[in-house]
This record gives C-alpha cells, structure tokens and sequence, in this order.
C-alpha cells in the first residue's frame, strides 16, 4: 500500500491542485491532501472551509482524502505511513523554493521521497493569489477553479473582502 502527501495552503483549491491531485491518485494508493495549518501565515479561508472545498472538489476520486496537520511535514507524512511527497511544479520560479523544502524534508526524513510532476501547460499562470485577486476585483474566475466549488469561493472571497 503506498501512500502519498499533496500538501499546500490551499487558499482556495485551484484547478491546478486538482490537476496534481488527479494524477497523483493515478500513481499512489492513497494520496492524502494536507491542508497546512498555519497560525502565522493569514489565509483567506479557515481551514475548516479549505478543507471543506477540498472534500467537494475531491469527492469523485476514490483513493483521496483531507487531512489539516501543523508541525512539520515529514513528521505528519511518517504520522500517514506516506513513502512520498507529490508537489507540482508551475515554473522555474518555483523551483529554488520547491528544492529547499524538498531537500530540507530529505535531511529531516530520508525515507519521505519528495517527487514533483509537471503542471499542465493550461495552469502554468495559475495560483490561488491569483484567484483570490481576480475575485475580489468582481473577475470571472470559472476558468480557475473546480465548477463544484465555484459560487461558494465567489461567496467566501466576497464575504472576506469585506471583512479585510
Ligand atoms: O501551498 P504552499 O503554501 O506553498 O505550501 C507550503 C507547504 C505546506 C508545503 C510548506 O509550508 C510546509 O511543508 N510546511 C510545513 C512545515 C515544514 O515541514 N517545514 C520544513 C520543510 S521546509
């Protein structure tokens, strides 16, 4: 049985998470998507509401299921029996960032393997800032996040602007 970690803020679930976590599922047993807990970091949506659009947005795929964790990842991923870490990859951007986690969580934990697969070229662009500020400038952001979950981000992101 192998298990994998999606993790991220999801602030909100975009389709390029979607995207990650689809294929992810193709190549794992179980893939758990870890939504970070971050007391210092300020996020738009709680993590009950992260989770709760994950769980909507994941609900056909079988082998996938919401976690929130704190602490350290590879604490929670030895925590899950998970032998890997699947992060995708935008652009180069990313990547300075992506590889010092990566090879933080390697020192930390040599037996979670991180792996990072491509984005699909259509979600290159495609962040969940980006989605939160097309949003609140009243944007169409139908092209940027799963139709399941579409009118209650719009709500949410509606509903937090005003409280900022
Ligand atoms: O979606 P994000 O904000 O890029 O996700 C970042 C995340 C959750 C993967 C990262 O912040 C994380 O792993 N946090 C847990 C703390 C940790 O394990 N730190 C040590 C490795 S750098």
């Amino acid at each position: 049985m192998k298990t994998a970690i999606c993790p991220g803020s999801f602030d909100p679930v975009t389709l390029g998470h979607l995207d990650i976590i689809k294929r992810a599922s193709k190549l794992f047993d179980k893939v758990i998507v870890a939504v970070l807990l971050n007391m210092d970091k300020k996020t738009w949506f709680t993590i009950g509401e992260r989770i709760d659009l994950l769980k909507k947005a994941t609900a056909d795929i079988p082998n996938v299921e919401i976690a929130g964790f704190e602490g350290l990842l590879v604490d929670f991923a030895r925590q899950k029996e998970a032998c890997a870490i699947v992060k995708g990859l935008r652009a180069v951007s990313d990547f300075e960032y992506e590889f010092q986690m990566a090879l933080t969580n390697m020192k930390l934990d040599s037996g979670v393997e991180t792996m990072f697969l491509t984005t699909s070229s259509e979600n290159m662009y495609l962040s969940s800032s980006i989605v939160k500020q097309v949003g609140l400038l009243g944007g169409d952001i139908k092209p940027f996040v799963p139709e399941c979950v579409h009118d209650e981000i719009v709500s949410r992101i509606k509903q937090r602007s005003r409280l900022r």
